[in-house]
Protein backbone atom coordinates (compact mmCIF):
# COMPACT_ATOMS: atom_id res chain seq x y z
CA UNK A 1 0.00 0.00 0.00
CA UNK A 2 2.07 3.27 -1.36
CA UNK A 3 1.84 6.64 1.17
CA UNK A 4 0.17 9.38 -1.11
CA UNK A 5 0.66 13.05 0.03
CA UNK A 6 -2.60 15.27 -1.49
CA UNK A 7 -3.02 19.13 -1.29
CA UNK A 8 -5.57 21.16 -2.73
CA UNK A 9 -7.32 24.45 -2.28
CA UNK A 10 -10.45 25.95 -2.16
CA UNK A 11 -12.98 28.48 -1.68
CA UNK A 12 -15.75 28.70 1.61
CA UNK A 13 -19.43 28.71 -0.77
CA UNK A 14 -20.71 31.70 0.92
CA UNK A 15 -24.56 30.59 0.32
CA UNK A 16 -23.96 27.29 2.77
CA UNK A 17 -23.59 27.21 5.99
CA UNK A 18 -20.68 25.55 8.02
CA UNK A 19 -19.51 24.64 11.21
CA UNK A 20 -16.30 24.48 11.60
CA UNK A 21 -16.21 22.26 14.88
CA UNK A 22 -18.86 20.03 13.56
CA UNK A 23 -16.74 19.43 10.27
CA UNK A 24 -13.42 18.98 12.06
CA UNK A 25 -15.25 15.89 14.10
CA UNK A 26 -16.01 14.28 11.15
CA UNK A 27 -12.96 14.71 9.52
CA UNK A 28 -11.22 13.10 12.91
CA UNK A 29 -13.20 10.01 12.53
CA UNK A 30 -13.64 9.52 9.65
CA UNK A 31 -10.14 10.22 9.39
CA UNK A 32 -8.70 8.42 12.22
CA UNK A 33 -10.45 4.89 10.86
CA UNK A 34 -8.56 5.33 7.59
CA UNK A 35 -5.63 6.43 9.24
CA UNK A 36 -5.37 9.58 7.09
CA UNK A 37 -3.16 12.29 8.48
CA UNK A 38 -3.34 16.05 7.71
CA UNK A 39 -3.66 19.71 8.34
CA UNK A 40 -6.53 22.05 7.01
CA UNK A 41 -6.08 25.55 7.33
CA UNK A 42 -9.03 28.23 7.18
CA UNK A 43 -8.70 32.04 6.89
CA UNK A 44 -12.46 32.66 5.89
CA UNK A 45 -12.26 32.49 2.38
CA UNK A 46 -9.59 30.52 1.12
CA UNK A 47 -9.30 26.10 2.53
CA UNK A 48 -6.17 24.45 1.70
CA UNK A 49 -5.50 20.93 3.09
CA UNK A 50 -3.41 18.47 2.83
CA UNK A 51 -4.27 14.66 3.14
CA UNK A 52 -1.76 11.78 4.04
CA UNK A 53 -2.28 8.37 3.83
CA UNK A 54 -3.09 5.15 1.73
CA UNK A 55 -3.39 5.79 -1.96
CA UNK A 56 -6.64 4.24 -2.00
CA UNK A 57 -7.82 6.13 1.77
CA UNK A 58 -6.54 9.73 0.71
CA UNK A 59 -8.42 9.45 -3.32
CA UNK A 60 -11.14 8.24 -1.23
CA UNK A 61 -11.53 11.02 1.19
CA UNK A 62 -10.43 13.88 -1.43
CA UNK A 63 -13.34 12.56 -4.04
CA UNK A 64 -15.95 12.92 -1.02
CA UNK A 65 -14.25 15.99 -0.02
CA UNK A 66 -14.16 17.30 -3.72
CA UNK A 67 -17.85 16.97 -4.06
CA UNK A 68 -18.87 18.55 -0.86
CA UNK A 69 -21.29 21.87 -1.51
CA UNK A 70 -19.57 23.77 1.47
CA UNK A 71 -16.89 24.85 -0.66
CA UNK A 72 -16.02 25.87 -4.13
CA UNK A 73 -13.44 26.24 -6.58
CA UNK A 74 -11.53 23.05 -5.59
CA UNK A 75 -7.85 23.37 -6.60
CA UNK A 76 -5.89 19.91 -6.51
CA UNK A 77 -2.60 21.27 -6.43
CA UNK A 78 -0.37 18.38 -6.35
CA UNK A 79 -1.02 14.27 -5.17
CA UNK A 80 2.25 12.19 -4.99
CA UNK A 81 3.24 8.85 -3.58
CA UNK A 82 6.00 10.21 -0.70
CA UNK A 83 8.53 8.04 1.57
CA UNK A 84 6.96 9.37 4.67
CA UNK A 85 4.21 11.66 5.93
CA UNK A 86 4.85 15.17 7.39
CA UNK A 87 1.99 15.11 9.83
CA UNK A 88 1.62 11.73 11.32
CA UNK A 89 0.15 12.66 14.42
CA UNK A 90 -2.28 14.82 12.80
CA UNK A 91 -5.79 13.16 12.38
CA UNK A 92 -6.88 16.15 10.93
CA UNK A 93 -5.05 19.80 12.74
CA UNK A 94 -7.07 22.96 12.01
CA UNK A 95 -5.56 26.06 12.03
CA UNK A 96 -7.02 29.48 11.54
CA UNK A 97 -6.63 33.30 12.85
CA UNK A 98 -3.34 34.87 13.09
CA UNK A 99 -2.20 34.96 16.59
CA UNK A 100 1.39 35.04 18.07
CA UNK A 101 3.96 33.92 15.57
CA UNK A 102 1.54 33.04 12.86
CA UNK A 103 1.64 36.35 11.50
CA UNK A 104 5.63 36.04 10.31
CA UNK A 105 4.47 32.13 9.04
CA UNK A 106 2.34 34.03 6.85
CA UNK A 107 5.16 37.05 5.57
CA UNK A 108 7.64 34.13 5.09
CA UNK A 109 5.21 32.56 2.18
CA UNK A 110 2.74 35.02 1.09
CA UNK A 111 3.19 38.37 -0.35
CA UNK A 112 1.08 39.95 2.49
CA UNK A 113 -0.22 39.11 5.98
CA UNK A 114 -3.07 37.05 3.83
CA UNK A 115 -2.73 33.55 2.93
CA UNK A 116 -4.14 33.40 -0.56
CA UNK A 117 -2.96 29.98 -1.72
CA UNK A 118 -3.04 30.89 -5.84
CA UNK A 119 0.18 33.56 -4.97
CA UNK A 120 2.58 30.43 -4.23
CA UNK A 121 3.85 27.11 -5.34
CA UNK A 122 2.55 23.90 -4.04
CA UNK A 123 5.96 23.74 -2.02
CA UNK A 124 5.59 26.87 -0.47
CA UNK A 125 1.83 25.37 0.30
CA UNK A 126 3.18 22.58 1.97
CA UNK A 127 6.03 24.28 3.99
CA UNK A 128 3.51 26.81 5.06
CA UNK A 129 1.21 23.94 6.32
CA UNK A 130 4.31 22.59 7.97
CA UNK A 131 5.03 25.60 10.13
CA UNK A 132 1.76 26.29 10.95
CA UNK A 133 1.43 22.92 12.38
CA UNK A 134 4.18 24.01 14.76
CA UNK A 135 2.05 26.21 16.46
CA UNK A 136 -0.58 23.53 17.41
CA UNK A 137 -0.67 22.55 20.45
C1 LIG B 1 -12.87 21.99 3.41
C2 LIG B 1 -13.38 20.62 3.75
C3 LIG B 1 -12.49 19.65 4.22
C4 LIG B 1 -12.94 18.38 4.55
N1 LIG B 1 -12.04 17.45 5.00
C5 LIG B 1 -12.47 16.20 5.30
C6 LIG B 1 -11.56 15.21 5.76
O1 LIG B 1 -10.35 15.43 5.91
N2 LIG B 1 -12.06 13.99 6.05
C7 LIG B 1 -13.39 13.68 5.93
O2 LIG B 1 -13.78 12.55 6.20
N3 LIG B 1 -14.27 14.60 5.51
C8 LIG B 1 -13.85 15.85 5.20
N4 LIG B 1 -14.75 16.79 4.78
C9 LIG B 1 -16.19 16.44 4.82
C10 LIG B 1 -16.60 15.62 3.62
O3 LIG B 1 -16.82 16.46 2.53
C11 LIG B 1 -17.89 14.84 3.95
O4 LIG B 1 -18.90 15.73 4.37
C12 LIG B 1 -17.68 13.83 5.04
O5 LIG B 1 -16.52 13.06 4.79
C13 LIG B 1 -18.91 12.90 5.16
O6 LIG B 1 -18.68 12.03 6.21
P1 LIG B 1 -19.86 11.15 6.83
O7 LIG B 1 -20.43 10.39 5.67
O8 LIG B 1 -19.17 10.28 7.84
O9 LIG B 1 -20.82 12.13 7.45
C14 LIG B 1 -14.32 18.06 4.42
C15 LIG B 1 -15.20 19.03 3.93
C16 LIG B 1 -14.74 20.30 3.61
C17 LIG B 1 -15.71 21.33 3.09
Amino acid sequence: MNLTRLIYYSQRNPSMSLSMGELLEICKRNNSAMNVTGMLHFNGNYFLQVLEGGRAEVSSIYHRIAADQRHLNIILISCQDVRERIFPTWSMGHHEGMEGETRGIFLRYFPSNTVNPEAVSADSLLDFLQDVSTELV
